[in-house]
């Protein structure tokens, strides 16, 4: 009697093993049909900028992600933060970051403004928000292809003020060449579950519960070197459409940690009250509509050379 208890239970046992390894399998299988890796070749390049890296490199290269309306904006940042300029020996250049638009009226004067101030980067996919990952992997194939020579690059929003004074001063500061990658450091985030948030991730797309170690997709700052290193290996993650998350998930696999710039906190992805003397001692700053841009630059420009009191 007891032995066929036992082989009851025993041959219970096997089946719920059977079904476990079944179910596990069959949700793995599901996960990597549904899932896509990036695909790096995607697109042509519509506009290139003008510019030869191997002649005069640039210290540092700042990719500003943009949408085509953002016409006024994008002027602002060239007359503001993003002009050409030379921060203590170094130079610095400023390029911003398209997709395409199906309206032939907006392709033109995108073509038109590309022709004007050839500083813009388009890649022939559709420009809506949550082609960021393409966007910005369009910005780092850029690098990798046509200016591997960048001693740091700088990814960053129409939305945000740059301080590259400051920000150059830390970077020649932190004496990095390789394996540098720098931001608002997110150690401990996870995906957002609930349908209702902009930034909901459902299991399929992301099926772990952490995020790798990211910098906030406002700003972060990495050697030249990265660009080409995450480049390499973004053909073989997931895609994913949070492109801080996706960029993690490449350094991640190529073991690159986060470090801070500063002791101090200089980016701000909540935004920051203005004063002069605390700008000075930013590197970034989000949520700055353009005509505050203006203002806030025109400040910390005729402050240049006056103290302001020590913290
Ligand atoms: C495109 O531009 C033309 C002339 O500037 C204008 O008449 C037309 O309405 C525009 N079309 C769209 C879809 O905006
Ligand atoms: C992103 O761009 C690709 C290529 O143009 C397009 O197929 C896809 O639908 C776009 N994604 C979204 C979310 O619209
Ligand atoms: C920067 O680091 C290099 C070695 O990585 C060292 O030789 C050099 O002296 C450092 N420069 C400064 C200014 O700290």
């Amino acid at each position: 009697m007891a032995s066929v208890k036992m082989r009851l239970v025993y041959i219970s046992l096997v089946i719920l093993g059977a079904l476990c390894l079944y179910f596990s399998m069959n949700n793995l299988s599901f996960f990597q049909k549904e899932t896509f890796a990036f695909k790096k070749e995607d697109g042509k390049f519509l506009q290139l900028p003008d510019i030869d890296c191997t002649q005069n490199p640039p210290f540092l290269v700042l990719l500003v992600t943009s949408s085509h309306r953002q016409v006024f904006a994008r002027l602002v940042i060239r007359n503001t933060w993003g002009r050409e300029t030379v921060v203590m020996g170094k130079r610095v250049k400023t390029f911003f970051l398209l997709g395409s638009s199906p309206s032939t009226n907006v392709s033109r004067a995108v073509a038109q403004e590309a022709r004007r101030y050839r500083d813009i980067i388009q890649k022939d996919f559709v420009d809506v928000y949550f082609n960021l990952t393409l966007k910005t992997m369009m910005g780092i194939e850029w690098i990798h292809h046509f200016c591997p020579q960048a001693a740091f690059v700088m990814k960053t929003d129409s939305d945000m003020f740059v301080n590259i004074r400051y920000l150059t001063e830390l970077l020649l500061k932190k004496n990095r060449t390789t394996r540098f990658v720098t931001g608002f450091l997110k150690m401990n985030d996870f995906p957002i579950r609930n349908k209702q948030n902009k930034w909901f991730v459902s299991k399929y797309e992301y099926p772990w519960d952490r995020y790798p170690p990211f910098c906030s997709g406002t700003g972060y700052v990495f050697s030249g070197d990265v660009a080409s290193r995450v480049y390499d290996v973004a053909g073989s993650i997931p895609f994913l459409k949070l492109e801080d998350v996706f960029v993690g998930l490449c350094l991640a696999k190529l073991k690159i940690g986060l470090e801070e710039l500063h002791s101090r906190q200089t980016f701000f992805p909540q935004g920051l009250d203005f004063s002069t003397c605390r700008f000075k001692r930013i590197v970034a700053c989000h949520f700055i509509q353009p005509q505050k841009m203006l203002t806030y630059w025109q400040a910390l420009e005729n402050s240049v050379g006056e103290e302001c009191p020590a913290e």
